[in-house]
């Protein structure tokens, strides 16, 4: 018999060439642009734009475009340009143009998105202009390059990099990029030189990280630099895609630059920019691993009306649709890169492992992998606990547990819950997952990086089998007041070293968050990120419906959320498990 729960746990938080096709540009004599494809190998994205002036007048002109795909089949396209001059586009038909500043965006009316190899699509516009009307000159499909630079093709001694064919397990056999900042900062710890040569994951956490915040290594930065450590062998880079409009909708300490409605700007601004670095051939012998909008889409289950753990803001996000919307442009346009590897955030078992989230937010997680163009095809896995405190193995019980005939599931801690620990849900929502369609040889990531628990604290056996809360409570590893808890947990401790196919389908246990970087601040600290002030960052608090009204159990005097914690990377070393 079991209850439902009906306002489970818990936010979040902290909670988750292929070649370019070179396409260069032969003729743009009067009115009329072409741009072939050189197509060097086998490509995966390619294409040919036929850009025509039709008919023209001194303060407007109508255009008819031709767009060819030339590469992989496409189920969705968006053909971008940007005018020279003041052209503003007005009304369009068989594709919706929309136009910020000069740069154009035109995608597929609903009935001619899908282009097989060699199909064409046609749309036409009427615009505005003063001036010369000068015809554009670089089109980009789904975020590749048109034209420009034909690529050579491998150079003579270069191995040729794989191109469009993913393997299984981008960590199988590959190094994993050593971000240079983190591990600086580590390495200036006492103790940490013990763990600075640790990969983590590289934080794409606003617009202005693609190119470096204040002066930091931008994304290019960190693929050259990925470039020289993987000298001839393989290496994989984690990156994490994390900028939706709304962030972090039921928490306040990672909110982020863009406001709820501002989709737009993420489609334009944040994603594409990054799929045009990400694309470039120069690192198509990298493994680009890319984790999707941590503590998004779960949000959208668990914290909207009417639970009783629902905020305005995931209710506003659900209404307007725009998380899903970005995760699906997201996954769309950087799966459309060949070397590129997609893993959705999927909570972790303290947040999703209810049997009322379990299943929806599979179905969640599906609708988004089959919107805005993408299809589950362009999701190569799912990564879960990221930036959470969630034990990897619980030893000392198990789900099935009883005590005096009460099960393991009626115990205070786990509250019904399906699982105890992230490797079991893990492999669980695996299973769902491909049973709802996603590709069989799916690979889950965990995120290992402070679901440690050693120390003092640790039991060695299991509890008191006195009845069964002093038989979980006494056992488990996981020391949070509530699973719930989620910001800069005090006695958390590093948790496994990153590691290739630890288990069965874990592609790998990872360090996608960072440690030693502060999941909030304990305070108000007035910042330029949008971060805000959550008082499950701040120990005093008596929590909400979210962690059980519990204590926060959180450290003191944390600073704004990702910036260096020094004091908590010093306890996750003391409390790392397996020991340092
Ligand atoms: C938090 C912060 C983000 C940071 C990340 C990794 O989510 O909001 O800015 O990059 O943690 O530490």
């Amino acid at each position: 018999m079991s209850r439902s729960r009906t306002g489970s746990a818990a936010p979040p938080s902290r909670r988750r060439t292929a070649l370019l096709a070179a396409c260069t540009l032969m003729a743009a004599t009067g009115a009329t642009a072409t741009a072939l494809t050189a197509q060097a190998g086998a490509a995966a994205p390619g294409c040919r734009v036929d850009y025509q002036v039709t008919n023209q007048w001194s303060t407007g002109f109508g255009a008819n475009v031709t767009v060819t795909n030339t590469g992989d089949p496409v189920s969705a396209w968006t053909l971008e340009w940007t005018y020279a001059g003041n052209q503003r586009i007005g009304q369009a038909w068989n594709a919706t143009a929309t136009q910020s500043g000069a740069v154009v965006t035109a995608r597929n009316a609903p009935y001619n998105g899908s282009l097989a190899t060699g199909a064409s699509a046609s749309f036409g516009f009427n615009a505005s202009y003063s001036g010369t009307n000068a015809v554009p000159t670089t089109f980009k499909l789904n975020g590749v390059t048109c034209n420009g630079v034909p690529d050579p093709g491998p150079g003579p001694t270069d191995p040729p990099p794989p191109t469009g064919s993913r393997v299984d397990n981008p960590y199988a056999g590959a190094k994993v990029y050593v971000n240079p900042e983190w591990s600086a900062k580590a390495a200036a710890e006492p103790g940490g030189s013990r763990i600075s040569n640790q990969p983590t994951g590289v934080w794409l956490d606003r617009i202005a990280a693609i190119n470096g915040v204040n002066g930091g290594m931008g994304l290019r930065a960190h693929l050259d630099e990925a470039l020289r450590q993987k000298g001839t062998g393989e290496l994989a880079i984690q990156l994490v895609i994390y900028n939706l409009p709304g962030r972090d909708c039921a928490a306040l300490a990672s909110n982020g630059e863009l406001g709820p409605t501002e989709i737009e700007k993420y489609r334009t601004q944040y994603i594409d920019p990054i799929a045009t670095i990400l694309a470039d051939p120069k690192y198509a012998g990298l493994r680009i691993v890319t984790t999707v909008e941590i503590d998004s889409l779960p949000n959208l289950v668990t914290n909207v009306s009417p639970r009783a753990t629902a905020t305005p803001n995931c209710d506003v996000m659900k209404a307007n649709g725009n998380y899903i919307k970005g995760v699906g442009y997201a996954l769309n346009k950087l799966g459309a890169i060949g070397n590129v590897y997609n893993y959705v955030d999927a909570g972790h078992h303290g947040w999703l492992g209810w049997d009322d989230n379990f299943g929806p937010s599979a179905e969640l997680f599906k609708q988004a992998a089959t919107s805005e163009g993408s299809t589950v095809s362009k999701v190569h896995g799912f990564i879960v606990n990221t930036a959470n405190y969630s034990a990897l193995k619980e030893d000392h019980f198990k789900i099935e547990d009883s005590v005096n005939g009460v099960s393991v599931r009626q115990s205070k801690w786990v509250d019904w819950n399906r699982y105890t620990d992230e490797l079991s849900y893990a492999q669980a929502m695996r299973a769902k997952l491909v049973s709802l369609g996603f590709d069989q040889n799916l690979g889950m990531l965990i995120d290992t990086s402070r679901n440690g628990w050693g120390g003092t604290a640790r039991p060695a056996g299991p509890g008191a089998t006195t009845n069964v809360d002093t038989y979980v409570n006494g056992g488990r590893y996981d020391r949070r007041i509530h699973l719930g808890n989620w910001c800069n947990q005090a006695g958390a401790g590093l948790g496994e070293r990153p590691k290739a196919a630890p288990a069965a389908g874990i592609d790998a246990y990872v360090w996608m968050k960072p440690p030693g970087e502060s999941d909030g601040s304990s305070s108000q600290i007035p910042n330029d990120e949008g971060k805000g002030f959550d008082r499950m960052c701040d120990p005093t608090y008596t929590g909400n419906a979210r962690n059980g009204n519990s204590m926060s159990g959180a450290l003191p005097n944390s600073p704004v959320a990702g910036h260096w914690f020094s004091a908590q990377f010093q306890e996750l070393m003391k409390n790392a498990h397996p020991a340092l």
